[in-house]
């Protein structure tokens, strides 16, 4: 039996709120073992991005566990932490409003480089210019500015900079909803070829089961801060239980929110039971 590389333990997140606190996440557990993709999906406000930001340690939960590792990172003050930071990498869906505008897309890529502790910048700008080719873009990117750069570039350089800290584990929280469908695919793509090639982790978060179908391994479906299912992808896509999940997969199948297969694919993908689920 394999270790999970990250197990999300009975999580519950509160925040305060005028008359108390509001419980935006509740009791919610999963697991991810290495070099896999889980997908976490659910309608506006379920949860999502609260989930994320606690499995980064952007914010404390209330209670639970999320164990990293064999290390739960739950209450881990700020210096214990320090070693995870760079384990756990979080890409973020406006990579527009989460990258700095004044600097190139090299020293963007850089900036984590140097937290890592590479002094010199002559190393950090060779380093950064080997992960923007690993992303796709081509060396004229390398001095250019956000603004230069279309959202699915933006996007890339967002991916970039997550890996430049070489993590193990990446939280995309709705890191392609804001793109073209035809741009989400291509970042999908490349999502998967990186994983392919490092055996990275992912957590996957979506609002969109038709790109979570495209992407995962397996899912967890949320409504309310509570998961209301969860399991194999394309078993949870096929059969699916709760009328919510049924009402996601109805929007997924809608040919306007399509990602990159085309429409027979996913119905025989849809009739056929899953057989070498991987295990
Ligand atoms: N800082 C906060 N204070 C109070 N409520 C919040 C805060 N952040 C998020 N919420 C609420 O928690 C719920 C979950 O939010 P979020 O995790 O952002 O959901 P999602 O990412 O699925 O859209 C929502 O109802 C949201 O309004
Ligand atoms: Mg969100």
């Amino acid at each position: 039996m394999t270790t999970p590389l990250l197990s999300v333990e009975n999580l519950v997140v509160e925040y305060p709120v005028a008359d108390g606190v509001f419980r935006a996440v509740d009791s919610v557990s999963f697991a991810v073992d290495k070099g896999k993709t889980l997908a976490v999906v659910g309608e506006s406000g379920c949860g999502k991005s609260t989930i994320a930001k606690s499995i980064v340690r952007l914010l404390t939960p209330t209670s639970g566990r999320i164990v990293i590792d064999g290390t739960d990172i739950a209450g881990l003050s700020e210096k214990s932490l320090r070693p995870f930071r760079s384990r756990v990498q979080m890409v973020f869906q406006d990579p527009y409003g989460s990258l700095d505008p004044h600097l190139t897309a090299v020293d963007i890529v850089g900036e984590p480089l140097r937290l890592k502790g590479i002094r010199r910048k002559s190393d950090r700008a060779r380093k950064a210019a080997r992960l923007i080719d690993q992303v796709g873009l081509p060396s004229t990117a390398l001095n250019r500015r956000p603004v230069e750069f279309s959202g699915g570039q933006r996007q890339r350089i967002g991916i970039a900079r997550a890996l430049a800290s070489g993590p193990e584990i990446l939280v995309c929280d709705e890191a392609t909803s804001a793109l073209d469908v035809s741009v989400q695919a291509q970042v999908l793509n490349l999502l998967r070829e990186i994983q392919q090639d490092t055996g990275l982790t992912y957590v996957f978060i979506s609002h969109n089961l038709g790109v979570v179908r495209e992407i995962s391994e397996t899912v967890v479906v949320m409504s309310k801060g509570r998961i209301v299912e969860g399991g194999d992808t394309e078993e949870v896509l096929a059969r699916p239980k709760e009328p919510y999940t049924r009402a996601l997969r109805a929007a997924a199948l809608d040919p306007a929110t399509m990602v990159g297969i085309k429409p027979r694919h996913i119905v025989s993908r849809l009739s056929t039971p899953s057989v070498g689920a991987p295990v």
